[in-house]
């Protein structure tokens, strides 16, 4: 059994010149991973479900978890001192980490720290996504904005923590995509898949199929696609939609598959954020064989200009997702 701990150190004797700062800022957020793990899974015990009564910046009902989870990460990162400063869903600004540890960090990141809000007071699976940059602006001086607003190329790490029937961490560095599943009982999490590969044909589709009279054309005969009759692909395809980003990823990694969160007549650009969920799950899907793009674009040559920009969101095994892409192209 290897735990992330001993796996991330190992990783790091490849690159002799690595300062161990990654694994420590790694190291922070696999801590505000149990943090959430545990009081997700007493939720219904303690006065944490609900709503919280505001609203963020985007106009969202902040749960009472959604703030709790962003305390909780936000805290984690900071008493590493290897962070800069952070942007989250839950915060309207950026939030810069003040003293010289801080100061002197090389890496901002950037977060969803509860993933799938409305699935919380059901118990149904959420998530926690991260993506994290090497600053642009000077050492020695407090991030700006401009350090967050980077293209989705340019992430040095990026996973997420799904805490499902059991809690997995997933991450890459731009090495593979590899998974470690929590022992609670332990405390750690162990290394369950290496390597993860998306299989080379998938057969769920996973959509919001209830604003389907709001989607844009290729988008409807796509999932018309997807529902007719053809021994050769399979079809007629699954459809599985959890109404959480990264669980109904992490299902579609494992089994094959595609994920939509389209353009919609009242949302132009969908609703899913750009430097919060489709920028590091798009990096993972890459990592993983699979393809990400708004339909059109790659997701990671996207120059983001707004913190809470939103994108369409087309995700998964690459040959669906090219699908997908030919169906928005032809209509
Ligand atoms: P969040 O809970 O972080 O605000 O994200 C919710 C997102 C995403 O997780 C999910 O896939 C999508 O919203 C679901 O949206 P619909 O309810 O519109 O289908
Ligand atoms: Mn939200
Ligand atoms: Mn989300
Ligand atoms: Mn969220």
């Amino acid at each position: 059994m290897k735990t992330l701990g001993e796996f991330i150190v190992d990783k790091q004797q490849d690159f002799p010149h690595a300062t161990g700062e990654l694994t420590a800022l790694l190291s922070a957020i696999k801590l505000g991973a149990k943090i959430i793990h545990r009081d997700i899974n007493k939720a219904g015990l303690v006065d944490i479900l609900g709503t919280s009564g505001v609203s963020n910046v985007q106009g969202e009902v902040q749960m009472k978890l959604d703030l709790y989870a962003n305390e909780k990460l936000k805290a984690a990162l900071k008493a590493r001192g290897e962070v800069a400063g952070i942007a989250s869903e839950e915060e309207d600004e950026i939030v810069i980490f003040e003293g010289d540890r801080a100061e002197n960090a090389k890496y901002v990141v950037l977060m969803d720290p509860l993933d799938g809000s409305s699935n919380i007071d059901v118990n149904v699976s959420v998530g926690t996504i991260f993506s994290i940059y090497h600053r642009i602006t000077p050492i020695g001086q407090p991030v700006t904005e401009a350090d967050f607003l980077q293209p989705g190329h340019r992430q040095v790490a990026a996973g997420y923590v799904v805490y499902g029937s059991s809690t997995m961490l997933v991450y890459t560095t731009g090495c593979g995509v590899h998974a470690f599943t929590y022992d609670p009982s332990l405390g750690v999490f162990c290394l369950s898949h290496e390597k993860v590969m998306f299989p080379a044909e998938g057969k769920m589709y996973s959509i919001n199929e209830g604003n389907y009279i709001k989607f844009p054309m290729g988008v409807k005969k796509y999932i018309k696609y997807c529902q007719e009759q053809d021994e050769a692909t399979g079809r007629p395809y699954t459809t599985r939609y959890i109404g959480s980003l990264v669980a109904d990823f992490h299902r579609n990694l494992l089994k094959g598959g595609i994920y939509i969160y389209p353009s919609t007549a009242s949302h132009p650009n969908g609703k899913l954020r750009l430097l919060y969920e489709c920028n590091p799950i798009a990096f993972l899907a890459e990592q993983a064989g699979g393809k990400a793009s708004n339909g059109r674009d790659r997701i990671l040559d996207i120059i983001p200009s707004e913190l809470h920009q939103r994108a369409p969101f087309f995700v998964g095994t690459e040959s669906m997702v090219e699908k997908a892409e030919s169906f928005m192209r032809e209509f």
